[in-house]
């Protein structure tokens, strides 16, 4: 499918234009800088307790996309036409990366010391106490929010996406 989408800031546009393509022109090329920038712009969204456990895997090559299309049965097609697959991981682990955000937040004069300490003795506890399946569930609520964002975003850019939950898994 030939790509006509343009660059727009009309939120209606964004919202309802966007679609689940499973075609896509493969000489569209999206750039290592447009990339950076449509992440960025997708971690805007907002996480439980701004923990931000997402992860991304840009997916770009030839010989990553073929490794990839073999995990993805029934999505082949927009594995391989599209110029980019964006793998999203949750960091488990990301209750590591507390005092690191909060103290960047402080630094940057978005919260005060006192917030910061108080959020610390209170969450992190409780964050190091849930249980692993809770703690699962809290992170893809996090993913989920992001991948939307990422589709509107890149949508804003001029792309379109799919949202692919179908490939082989680790049981
Ligand atoms: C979590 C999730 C997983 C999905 N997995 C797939 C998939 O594996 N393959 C696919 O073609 N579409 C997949 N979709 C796209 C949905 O089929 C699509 O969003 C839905 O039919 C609505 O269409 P729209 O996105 O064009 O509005 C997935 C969507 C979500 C939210």
């Amino acid at each position: 499918m030939k790509s006509t989408l343009q660059r727009t800031n009309d939120f209606r546009e964004i919202t309802f234009g966007r679609r689940s393509v499973k075609l896509y022109d493969p000489e569209v090329k999206i750039s290592r800088e447009e990339m950076s920038e449509i992440l960025e712009g997708a971690t805007r969204a907002p996480s439980s307790v701004n923990l931000q456990p997402w992860r991304f895997l840009v997916i770009e090559s030839p010989e990553g996309k073929e490794k990839l299309a073999e995990l993805a049965r029934f999505n082949k097609t927009q594995v391989l036409t599209s110029s980019a697959v964006i793998a999203v991981f949750v960091d488990m682990n990301n209750v590591e990366y507390m005092d690191e955000i909060f103290g960047k937040a402080v630094e940057l004069g978005y919260m005060p010391q006192e917030v910061k300490d108080m959020q610390l003795s209170a969450v992190k506890p409780y964050y190091n106490n849930l249980p692993p399946a809770a703690l699962h569930d809290v992170n893809f609520i996090d993913a989920g929010l992001v991948s939307m964002q990422l589709m509107l975003v890149a949508r804003a850019y001029g792309y379109d996406t799919n949202p692919i939950g179908g490939y082989e898994r680790i049981k």
